[in-house]
């Protein structure tokens, strides 16, 4: 119990002496400090701080050198031991690798590979319709916007551009609350989401820690979490990937695919095809895996002829966190 507190304390105490940051930022910080945070929590305390003491956050020199703060650290030079004579081996810069951990019991539907503004309005409609029935939560398992302007790949005059893609972004996540105003809704990011942060890295360096996907959507305003940085959120015992994180295409069965990577039960996006895989091993363990289906166009002009197909999965996790999956194929925005 002390334990606990202590490390609440000090997880208080690194929000209230950094109200500067950005919450990204702040989850960063938390997470080196060996202090993961759920990003709403992180967003009602800074909130909570910033009206205690009166923060101004135009106040853009405190903020500038709070930031400047986070991205340098001292890092001691190895010196010689006193006991030993000789140096020390540097302290390694490698930050941690976490999981997400969504241990709400209940339902959660899982929609991936929405790839707004090519999305499938009836397969949109279709799982928050039986999210909203069911009062599940909202996992959005990545690819949800599809931004062709800051892709590697060529352009098509018909592409839409970056701020109309930010725009409908905005109008889907306000639709998206005002169908489920109770849910928790968490966004993974997936491969096309990071397409922003690969092309600031490109083309404008000197910005990309001011400037994220989140922020832009202006999601934290609809009270929606962000889960980034390839890391797995864990749906009770289930482990969620959007299916990028493992380098390939899945291969002609998916599931059987990413059971061969994972060797665990797993679900992923990505792959835009409804798929599933059992295993029982020598150990009673038994292992489901699945691929969703996506809910977008079935035939961009990047990919006209694929075996894509709508879907979304519904998944409900017992108070034991055990899970039960229902991976739904849909056809003209009906489950079959
Ligand atoms: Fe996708
Ligand atoms: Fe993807």
């Amino acid at each position: 119990m002390q334990a606990t507190k202590t490390v609440d304390a000090r997880r208080i105490k690194l929000i209230r002496d950094n109200l500067g940051l950005t919450v990204d930022q702040l989850q960063a910080l938390l997470d080196n400090a060996g202090l993961p945070m759920g990003r709403g929590t992180i967003t009602k305390m800074r909130k909570t701080y910033r009206e205690e003491v009166g923060y101004d956050p135009t106040c853009r020199p405190k903020e500038a050198e709070a930031r400047q703060a986070t991205r340098t650290r001292e890092i001691d030079i190895p010196q010689p031991s006193p006991i030993s004579g000789g140096i020390d081996i540097p302290e390694s810069l490698a930050k941690p690798y976490t999981r997400v951990v969504i241990d709400d019991s209940g339902r959660w539907v899982v929609l991936s590979d929405v790839h707004l503004p090519h999305h499938d309005v009836a397969t949109v409609r279709a799982a928050v319709r039986i999210a909203k029935d069911k009062n599940a939560n909202l996992l959005l398992n990545g690819d949800i916007l599809d931004c062709p302007e800051l892709s590697d790949h060529e352009r098509h005059k018909d592409d839409v551009k970056f701020k109309t893609e930010i725009e409908m972004g905005r109008h889907f996540f306000e639709w998206i609350r005002s169908q489920l105003p109770k849910a928790r809704i968490i966004y993974k990011e997936g491969n096309h989401e990071e397409r922003l942060p690969r092309y600031l890295a490109r083309n404008a360096p000197a910005i990309e820690h001011f400037v994220s996907m989140p922020d832009l959507l202006e999601i934290e305003d609809h009270g929606i979490e962000w889960v980034d940085n390839r890391r797995i959120a864990m749906l009770g015992s289930l482990p969620v990937l959007h299916g990028h994180e493992y380098k390939g295409s899945g291969g002609l069965k998916p599931a059987k695919w990413l059971y061969d990577k994972t060797a665990s039960s797993a679900l992923c996006g990505h792959f835009h095809r409804t798929d599933t895989h059992y295993k029982r091993g020598l150990m009673p363990d038994f292992h489901g895996v699945y691929t969703l289906g996506c809910a977008c166009f079935l035939h961009p002009y990047y990919f006209r002829l694929n075996e894509w197909n709508h879907g979304f999965a519904e998944v409900e996790i017992s108070g034991s966190g055990s899970v039960h999956v229902d991976n739904h194929r849909l056809r003209n925005g009906e489950i079959i």
